[in-house]
């Protein structure tokens, strides 16, 4: 094997026996990291990178600018105010109604610790209003630290891949676990991390329904809010909106993160939009953990009050100028990243090319977009297989096991850390890749 492979298999099998690591695709998304990283440092080598999220482009300059200028200012000796300083409030909720057309008043629109921080508050919050519905359905495959967070709530979970439940399919696949009414929310991620399916108008309208008729919460992850670049997304105030469950029920919280819209990932801001419905409804159990019933007032100063006393003072003045420069026309924050779109493009081909097959290849009949993920299988190779087999290509990824997929023998591949360069080495491992395991 060490005459054929780009990187020795020598290093690569010392290496991760030492590890630890028994079975590959649970390896969480760092661990990956970690074992990636060794294996570069023995052999020289560098590897093509795509099992970690991290933005690869250069943070959005009116925040950095924004954030140095409230420093110099001296927010840095004040606590923020947990319900977000004014003006990120109102951008916010500008953003929203323009760039979605939907209508959240200042009030609902609160910075958290990231989009993490968010999905923290929200499972608490939607996790403990009402004791007959303790459990979180997850619409899969999903972002596999969002889990982590209910063990550490203790707040049980329910999912399923919506792979084979698409359309029409999803509206009884959804009630065989809402009939129970069990169920306090639904959580998805769209577009998605990690198959890059965007759920369409007709089933976010499905979701939307049956949260109205079921009295649950969904908790929309827009964490790649804009980025189906098949549409354009970009323009304030003129259609086509990011499409959202918020058209199509009152029971609703979206996340929305500055990490990969605006780069600004190391700063960790994000909000979250409680629908206005949502924000005044009364959860009597709530009073069981805290002096308010009210669904906003827990989670505002129940749940973030309680975690972080609020969101970093600077980088919510960083926010809140990246917003007003989208609301304002100013600044077209799709522009950038489009350059995700563009790469998976090339990078899909490349795999296509050598014999791989793309694992969640559709929105209903339209095929997936370009963006941040995609997903991928070698024929007759299952998933750990495959991970343990490309360390010897120098190609990292995280197997789709580990979130939530059925798919036995998929990767998620990420883009946006494989730079342009890149590409002539990636597509030259793949080629011997190929060569050595003929389908
Ligand atoms: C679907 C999804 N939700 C949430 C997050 C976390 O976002 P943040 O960096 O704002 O905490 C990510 C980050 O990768 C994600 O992919």
């Amino acid at each position: 094997m060490e005459d054929i492979t780009p990187i020795p298999a020598a290093i690569v099998d010392e290496v991760y026996m030492k590890s630890g690591l028994s079975v590959l695709s649970k390896a969480s998304i760092r661990e990956m990291g970690k074992l990636v990283n060794e294996i570069e440092a023995r052999s020289g080598k560098k590897f093509i990178h795509m099992e970690m999220g991290v933005p690869g482009l250069p943070a959005t300059k009116i925040g950095v600018d924004a954030e140095i200028k409230a420093l110099s200012e001296g927010v840095a000796s004040i606590y923020p105010n947990i319900e977000g300083i004014p003006q990120v409030k109102k951008e916010a909720s500008r953003f929203v109604k323009l760039m979605m057309d939907v209508d959240i008043s200042p009030q609902g629109c609160v910075p958290t610790v990231g989009s993490m921080q968010g999905g923290l508050a929200a499972f608490m919050t939607a996790g403990f209003r009402d004791k007959k519905r303790d459990t979180i359905l997850f619409i899969d495959p999903g972002f596999p630290v969002q889990k982590q967070q209910l063990s550490l709530l203790g707040i049980p979970y329910k999912t399923f891949d919506v792979y084979r439940f698409r359309g029409d399919k999803l509206k009884d696949k959804l009630e065989s676990y809402l009939k129970d009414d069990n169920i306090a929310a639904i959580v998805y991620s769209s577009p998605n991390n990690p198959s890059w399916i965007c759920l369409t108008d007709k089933e976010l309208k499905i979701i939307g329904e049956k949260a109205t008729e079921h009295d649950l919460i969904v908790i929309e992850d827009l964490a790649y809010f804009g980025m189906d670049f098949r549409k354009d997304y970009s323009v304030p105030g003129e259609p086509p909106f990011q499409p959202t469950v918020a058209k199509y029920t009152d029971n609703y919280l979206l996340m929305i993160s500055a990490s990969k819209i605006f780069s600004y990932a190391g700063q960790r801001i994000a909000f979250v939009a409680i629908s206005d419905t949502l924000y005044h409804r009364k959860y009597p159990d709530l009073k069981l953990r805290f002096s308010s019933d009210e669904f906003g007032h827990y989670l505002v100063y129940g749940a973030l009050y309680g975690i972080s006393s609020g969101t970093s003072h600077s980088a919510q003045y960083a926010l809140a100028a990246m917003l007003k420069s989208v609301n304002d026309g100013d600044f077209n924050f799709v522009d950038p990243i489009k350059e995700y779109g563009e790469k998976a493009k090339i990078m899909k081909r490349l795999f296509l090319e050598n014999g791989f097959e793309i694992v969640y290849d559709k929105d209903e009949d339209l095929p997936l977009a370009d963006g941040f993920y995609f997903t991928i299988a070698y024929p007759g190779m299952l998933s750990d297989e495959l991970l343990k087999e490309f360390l010897y290509y120098g190609i990292s990824a995280i197997s789709l096991s580990i979130t939530g997929s059925e798919n036995k023998q998929g990767l998620r591949a990420c883009v946006s850390f494989v730079q342009r360069e890149e590409l002539p080495v990636l597509e030259e491992r793949l080629k011997i890749f190929a060569q050595n395991h003929p389908r």
